[in-house]
């Protein structure tokens, strides 16, 4: 049963959205990984594309090679980045995802939704410390989710402009958990709860001002953006140039505002201006929230 190659195509991720840490995520329509999958005697990882020599190719440090010796199964997994390594946008919970969802289809496993994205978590542990599913959980449903222990929920927006701007700054997802604090006020804990409720009802209207104004997030954000040179500047010329909300995506650097589709060239420009302004390089990436892991391609070329 199944097939011997599998091509897959993996969209990048933004974790958190201000108000739920660890539990929101949306995949985004670019930038995206491609992975191909071929049946083998071993583990095997070859990666290509962008910030490839950084990434591990020894299987039980990579993300990937995780996700196929849970899954007890024999593959060369290579793979094609395009998404930046360390930015915030599910850089290696791509690769864990793509995989999980190819090994699932290529050997008929069966397994649900549900159980690719526990699988794909323990690959995202290696990276990350914790097995967080907020990345993996969008890259294989798509839309936005919400993750909570093994329940996912998912809801399918539309036409929510997205504005990711990535600095030339490196912050690990490790470092950037580990500052966090331990202990919340009730107050704060009150103020992200209505933040959270109100972006599920964004989601569910798709309300592009909903959605934005419900990013706020008293802890994380106020903590993490001390890594981000140029923080408040660039926000603030998001939401002068028409953001309807800008937060840090999953643990940074990256920056992501929510806009009017017709709005995201004029708001990448101005963010990137303001980075410039800080002396800080970034690159921007218009999108939208898009689709899950999905398969390109079932023959080898
Ligand atoms: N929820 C995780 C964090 C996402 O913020 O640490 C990491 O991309």
């Amino acid at each position: 049963m199944g097939t011997e190659y599998i091509k897959v195509k993996v969209p990048a991720t933004s974790a958190n959205l201000g108000a739920g840490f660890d539990v929101f995520g949306i995949a985004l329509e670019v930038p995206f990984d491609i992975i191909e999958v071929k049946r083998s005697d071993r583990i095997e990882i070859i990666i290509t594309g962008r910030d490839s020599k950084y990434v591990p190719l020894e299987p039980r440090k990579n993300t990937a090679g995780i996700v196929a010796s849970i899954l007890g199964k024999n593959v060369k997994i290579t793979i094609h980045r395009s998404i930046p390594l360390s930015s915030g946008l599910g850089s290696s919970a791509a690769p864990a995802a793509g995989v999980a969802f190819a090994l699932n289809e290529m050997y008929a496993l069966g397994l649900s939704r549900e159980e690719l994205v526990n699988i794909a978590a323990q690959g995202e542990k290696v990276a990350s410390g914790a097995a967080h599913a907020d990345n993996v959980a969008p890259a294989i449903y798509g839309g936005f989710v919400i993750v909570h222990k093994d329940k996912i929920t998912s809801l399918y927006p539309e036409n929510i402009g997205i504005v990711a701007v990535h600095p030339q700054i490196v912050v690990s997802t490790r470092t950037a958990r580990a500052i966090l604090p331990k202990k919340l006020s009730l107050s704060d804990i009150s103020f992200n709860t209505a933040n959270a409720a109100n972006m599920v009802v964004g989601m569910m209207k798709s309300d592009i001002r909903l959605i934005g104004e419900s990013m706020e997030n008293r802890v994380i954000e106020k903590v993490r953006s001390t890594l981000i040179k140029g923080y408040a500047q660039v926000k603030k010329s998001a939401l002068n140039s028409g953001a309807t909300g800008v937060t840090i995506s999953g643990s940074g650097p990256t920056m992501i505002a929510v806009c009017r589709m017709d709005e995201r060239e004029n708001i990448a420009k101005a963010m990137a201006e303001s980075f410039s302004e800080s002396h800080v390089r970034s690159e921007a990436f218009i999108t939208t929230i898009g689709k899950g892991v999905e398969i390109i391609d079932d023959k080898p070329a």
